[in-house]
């Protein structure tokens, strides 16, 4: 496990478990997700360290299909450059997992090559896209019925469909953060690559999205009211 920088904390068994810098299990409970997976077919686009594959597999699904892009390829992804799948391949191996694993670019799923899903996971992608509807037009070419979406939203108190873009490092320094978009735009831009019915399984109290922008100021990279993470699942 030494030598690994973990994005996800997962539980390896025999009381190891993994160091995350991300909030792994707060973002498992927002997300919802079917306790039993039972015979459905599981994609987890942008699996990183694959925490949420693995939980597929764990919850029954016949088969589950890891992909991701940057954090699996050289150099090393992220502000600081340490997403790699070297966490993804210790972690497959601890748990004896049959997560199948490729390294495909959001833009290159294709149904042709892959196949389609009956659940679809795409978590903390979207805002990663600098072509973010393209991107759900390609997620969606992939996924059969249920897609369950985690991500970044900004403009939260504007009432009509909209999206932040942030050129550079406007958002948290990170230059591979490229929009934000609102709740309207979410469920809009959804809508329009093809499900039918969306809802909202997860979203940030204003009060809480206040009191942490206030917070933020004082303390770390500038965080706005305005922004937040959500989570929604979609049908086709
Ligand atoms: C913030 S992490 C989210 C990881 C995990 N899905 C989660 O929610 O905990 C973003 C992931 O998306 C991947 N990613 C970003 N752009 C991508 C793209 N164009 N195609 C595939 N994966 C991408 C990154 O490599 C990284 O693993």
């Amino acid at each position: 496990m030494e030598g690994v920088e973990w994005f996800h904390t997962i539980d390896l068994g025999d009381g190891l478990v993994t160091p995350g810098k991300d909030e792994t299990f707060r973002k498992l409970e927002w997300l919802a997700l079917p306790e039993s997976l039972e015979s459905r077919s599981v994609l987890d686009v942008g699996a990183w360290d694959g925490f949420f594959s693995f939980e597929a597999e764990r919850r029954g699904a016949e088969r589950v299909l890891a992909t991701d892009s940057f954090a699996w390829e050289e150099p090393a992804w992220g502000p600081k450059g340490w997403g790699t799948r070297a966490g993804f391949d210790l972690a497959h191996r601890a748990l004896k997992s049959k997560v199948e694993a490729r390294g495909i670019d959001v833009l290159d799923l294709d149904p042709e090559t892959i196949g389609t899903f009956d659940l679809v996971l795409f978590l903390g992608v979207l805002y990663h896209l600098p072509h973010p509807l393209l991107g759900l037009e390609k997620v969606a070419s992939v996924c059969s019925n249920q897609l369950i979406l985690e991500t970044h939203v900004d403009l939260l108190d504007l009432g009509r469909p909209a999206m932040a873009f942030y050129p550079g490092e406007a958002l948290a320094g990170d230059d591979s953060n490229w929009w934000g978009p609102n709740m309207k735009a979410l469920e809009a831009m959804l809508r329009y690559v093809g499900f039918t019915r969306v809802e909202v399984v997860h979203r940030e109290a204003r009060r809480y999205r206040f009191a942490r922008a206030a917070y933020r100021r004082m303390r770390g990279p500038r965080f706005r009211a305005q922004q937040g993470r959500c989570a929604v699942h979609a049908w086709k």
